[in-house]
């Protein structure tokens, strides 16, 4: 079993990807975090602590995280792409004593240390917002760098596939919401997986494959349906592409199923002054020029490449419990 913690701004396909985890048999959700993002943090809190009572055991709580980057303002929420209330606008029930029987007492940076000193080299950190928790976590316990099984993020793009960026010609969203966060994150001696655009755009849940899974996969399927109906108007109006980008889903997957992917290794630094703010740069293994800005620091790796059939069938079997 992968324990999990997941670190997320939910979100449209952060919902999607919980939903993923929640029904994968062979994932543990230990928790989720919650961080500012793609709404404010009282609003992806709040769709946190909805989707785990809907979606998760009893026993996996919210942990309520950063409200803003460590040193920058807040980025502005983006309902033209997750709603104004973060899902797609989908109608969303009051929460039960305003969801507090799920919401930890610990900070979600707490939460992550003290389950990981729990469970050492046992805890998966998939993160799939703005890396904030993750480095005010390391700031507090830069331990936990050697006591953690992986750290894999949603987040970056390498140019791979002429991928650019999805904020800037030269940066993707969770990064470039806070770049400071993410560059700490990439540079700490836990072993890091970036999930970033590169692959994540290749990997297109169509029109089509969203409505079998509304058709075969029950209420999960109905509410992957519903949640993406927004998110899927904004693909066609941005890129013209007939479905959706499956970003934080991604992530998920690289976890269960990281023979899907292609990696390559490198230590990455991220920019974080300038024109070029947000922008991921890995300096390849294999590459001999010297560099110091990189040559001390972790190789990390980086997704260069998926098998999208066997993601979409992944996500597919793993929803509906049968074969597309
Ligand atoms: C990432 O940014 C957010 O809008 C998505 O949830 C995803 O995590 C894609 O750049
Ligand atoms: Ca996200």
């Amino acid at each position: 079993m992968h324990k999990v913690i997941y670190d997320t701004d939910p979100g449209v396909d952060d919902s999607m990807a919980l939903v993923f985890q929640t029904r994968h048999p062979d994932i543990e959700l230990i928790g989720v975090t919650s961080v500012f993002g793609n709404a404010t943090i009282e609003t992806t809190t709040r769709n946190a602590l909805y989707l785990v009572e809907r979606f998760a055991k009893p026993s996996v709580v919210v942990a309520r995280g950063a409200g803003k980057p460590l040193r920058r303002a807040t980025p502005e929420p983006i309902p033209h792409i997750h709603g104004h209330n973060g899902l797609g606008d989908i109608d969303l029930p009051e929460l039960e004593d305003d969801g507090r029987g799920r919401l930890d007492a610990r900070l979600a940076h707490r939460f992550i240390i003290d389950e990981i000193r729990k469970h050492p080299h046992a805890i998966n950190l998939v993160a799939v917002g703005p890396l904030t928790n993750l480095a005010l976590a390391l700031q507090e316990d830069p331990e936990i760098q050697h006591l953690v099984k992986q750290v894999i993020i949603m987040g970056g793009a390498f140019g791979i596939n002429g991928i650019l960026g999805n904020v800037s010609p030269c940066a993707e969203a969770n990064i470039s919401a806070d770049p400071d966060a993410a560059d700490q994150v990439f540079a700490a001696a836990w072993k890091v997986t970036a999930v970033g655009l590169d692959v994540t755009q290749k990997a297109i849940m169509t029109t089509e494959y969203l409505d079998r899974l509304r058709q075969d996969g029950g209420a999960d399927g109905q509410f992957v349906w519903d949640v993406s109906r927004h998110y899927e108007q904004f693909h066609i109006e941005s890129s013209g592409v007939h479905g959706i980008y499956v970003h934080d889903s991604s992530a998920v997957a690289y976890l269960v199923a990281p023979e899907l992917y292609q990696i390559r290794r490198g230590a990455v630094r991220v920019v974080v002054e300038g024109l070029a703010i947000g922008q991921t740069i890995q300096k390849p293994a294999t590459m001999g020029v010297p560099a110091p800005n990189w040559d001390t620091l972790t190789q990390q790796d980086v997704c260069v490449d998926v098998d999208v059939e066997g993601f979409l069938k992944l996500y597919y079997q793993t929803i509906v419990g049968r074969a597309a």
